[in-house]
């Protein structure tokens, strides 16, 4: 009976410490002295071997996926790698929860694209500075990590990319610059011994800027790149973002490059450790070893994929393939256990770079340091900053707000705060939509859609359009892109505005009473040839993907309370 109870108690513990957000194996006295992993005058690389070496083979390959297992045994709990913050906290990985816990929102800054028209070092250091404030405080109520598969700083090459949205353009020397400011401001100081307060990740590795278009595919496309492009483009922000930001993650990404899959590319991978001095772990891309096999056929067995992989220098597989099937390859012969012990001792260095085993501090942050007014002006400085006046007809901005008593907002994605992040956005604050910014500062604003979605199939709306138009003073049209025409695993297949979006603004352009006011929305290259040319157009502001503010900062810039300046032609010194 006593026995019993006993059971029941030391069961609920244990479900007690399984609960327990963010629960730390070396964090009591006891457990301190009994186990070297958690003896903090040690090492971290003596630490780190201390526990591989505990570890049974199993054990072991339960850590090579990005839902890592735990090895309750010895306190250490079970580990999600996978978190997301490209432009702001993203739910597109496991690793951040917003549907369970007191943390239900986190403030979304503009998407990446929009950001980096800025120029401006020190705004990419204070928004990847308070995004990684914000995961903080999501990581204390365990519904975040601490390691971040952000920045991505592919080159936007081809401007079909539907991910283009998400770097900062076609420059590598602009590339490398984002991503130095983005891991320093989001990593933190470097510690004694590398310690960090959150781990970034520099992605994806290398000559990645197509999803899917006309039957290729990133998961099978074969990049071909000369020498000399692979040193001029692909590999400086790389090199950067490992070398001077000293980013404690790199992902390889799916493709192959010139025959050989990226995660299988022992002289890519293993330079960024031998001339880069890379300290971190390397992360495939999810699924990317499975398809080495499966879709490229590069490989004859699965087995061989995490040979050729780990072999190379790969130390975690984002997916459960390598969980599946590297018994099967330590059985053939294809690898020895400690090709596995290679990589467990860089993701545990990490880990324990991190203070994820160890007590915890007392001033860490927490649910009231996400979504902070603080946060939400940076998010409306980055969108001043980034917005590009691309074409102002005689000073017809600013608009004098004595003069304007009635405007018209106009376009599908207008009154839509799910067109105003891009991807990789997860559930903002408070979203400002254009429409009922301007209202904010007109009370008479109208709003018409003009087409039912951003593809704008049909005119069916285009009535209801015109008579708002007619109606108001001045009329701002928004239009372009939405992630319906680009997005992960699509890219576009015309540079034109989508659907009957031109039709729209002509057909409005024709009955205002002024020249009207167009904005573009969208991360890739839009040809809006027609509206240059066109005088009913007086004005065109591009605003990329905005984030939760788009719309408060929105009549700002029209109105002159901030001066967007004409950075068409602006010399790009980072
Ligand atoms: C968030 O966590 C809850 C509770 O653990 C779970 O039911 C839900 O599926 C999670 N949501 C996501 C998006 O992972
Ligand atoms: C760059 O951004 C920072 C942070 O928002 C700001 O204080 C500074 O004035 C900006 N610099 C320029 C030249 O606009
Ligand atoms: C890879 O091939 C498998 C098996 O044919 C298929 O089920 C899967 O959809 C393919 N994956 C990709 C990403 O193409
Ligand atoms: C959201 O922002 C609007 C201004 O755009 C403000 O009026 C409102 O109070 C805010 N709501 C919350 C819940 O913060
Ligand atoms: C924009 O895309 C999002 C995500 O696909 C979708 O939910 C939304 O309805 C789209 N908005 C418009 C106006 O097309
Ligand atoms: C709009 O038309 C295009 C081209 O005909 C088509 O591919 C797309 O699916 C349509 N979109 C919607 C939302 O109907």
């Amino acid at each position: 009976m006593l026995y019993a109870l006993l059971c029941l108690l030391a069961l609920a513990g244990a479900a007690a410490a399984a609960a327990a957000p963010n629960a730390r194996p070396c964090a009591s006295a006891d457990s301190a002295s009994a186990y070297p992993f958690c003896d903090a005058s040690l090492s971290i690389p003596a630490r780190a071997r201390a526990l591989v070496s505990l570890l049974t083979l199993d054990e072991k390959i339960a850590q090579l996926s990005n839902t890592a297992g735990g090895v309750p045994r010895l306190g250490v709990p079970p580990y999600q790698w996978w978190s997301e913050s490209l432009h702001g906290l993203a739910d597109n990985g496991p690793g951040v929860n917003f549907s369970s816990g007191p943390v239900r929102a986190a403030t979304a800054f503009p998407q990446v694209i929009l950001s980096t028209a800025a120029f401006n070092r020190s705004l990419w250091r204070a928004v990847a500075g308070a995004v990684a404030t914000e995961a903080l405080g999501m990581h204390s109520t365990g519904q975040a990590g601490l390691t971040y598969w952000a920045p991505n700083i592919n080159i936007f090459r081809d401007p079909r990319w539907g991910r283009g949205q998400e770097t900062s353009g076609e420059d590598p020397a602009v590339a490398a610059a984002y991503s130095l400011e983005y891991v320093k401001g989001f990593q933190g100081d470097y510690g004694e011994e590398g310690r960090i307060r959150l781990s970034a990740c520099c992605k994806h590795y290398t000559a990645y800027d197509m999803e899917k278009w006309k039957g290729f595919s990133r998961y099978t496309f074969n990049a071909k790149v000369t020498a000399q492009d692979m040193e001029d483009t692909y590999q400086p922000p790389f090199k950067t973002c490992i070398q001077e930001a000293r980013a404690s993650c790199l992902m390889c990404a799916y493709n192959q490059v010139n025959d050989v899959p990226m995660c299988a590319r022992k002289d890519l991978l293993q330079k960024t450790r031998d001339e880069w001095g890379f300290k971190g772990y390397i992360t495939s891309d999810c699924d990317a070893v499975a398809i080495i096999h499966e879709n490229q056929t590069y490989t004859t067995s699965d087995e061989d994929s995490i040979a050729i992989v780990l072999r190379a220098g790969m130390d975690l597989n984002c997916g459960s393939f390598l969980v599946r099937h590297t018994k099967s390859a330590i059985e053939k012969g294809k690898i020895q256990e400690q090709d596995i012990d290679r990589a467990l001792f860089n993701l545990f260095s990490v880990q324990l770079r991190l203070g994820i085993f160890d007590k915890l501090n007392d001033n860490r942050l927490g649910p009231s340091n996400v979504c902070t007014a603080k946060h939400r002006e940076l998010a409306a400085e980055a969108v001043r900053q980034g917005a590009v006046l691309l074409k102002n007809d005689n000073g017809f901005l600013p608009l004098k707000g004595s003069e304007v008593r009635h405007v018209a907002v106009i376009g599908p994605s207008a009154n839509d705060a799910y067109a105003m992040g891009g991807d990789y956005t997860g559930v903002p604050c408070n979203t400002t939509t254009f429409f009922k910014g301007m209202q904010a500062y007109v009370a008479q604003t109208t709003f018409a859609s003009g087409c039912k979605d951003v593809s704008c199939n049909s005119t069916d709306l285009f009535g209801e359009a015109i008579e708002a138009a007619k109606a108001a003073d001045i009329v701002v049209v928004v239009a372009g892109l939405n992630l319906t025409e680009e997005r992960e695993d699509f890219d576009r297949v015309s540079l034109l505005l989508p659907g009957k979006q031109m039709n729209l603004i002509q057909t409005v352009a024709s009955v205002t009473k002024k020249p009207l006011v167009l904005v573009l929305l969208g991360g890739g290259p839009v040809d809006v040839s027609f509206a240059k040319h066109d005088p009913r157009i007086a004005s065109i502001l591009w605003l990329g993907y905005p984030g939760e503010v788009g719309g408060q900062v929105l009549p700002e810039i029209l109105f002159g309370k901030y001066n967007p300046g004409e950075k068409a032609g602006y010399d790009l010194v980072p």
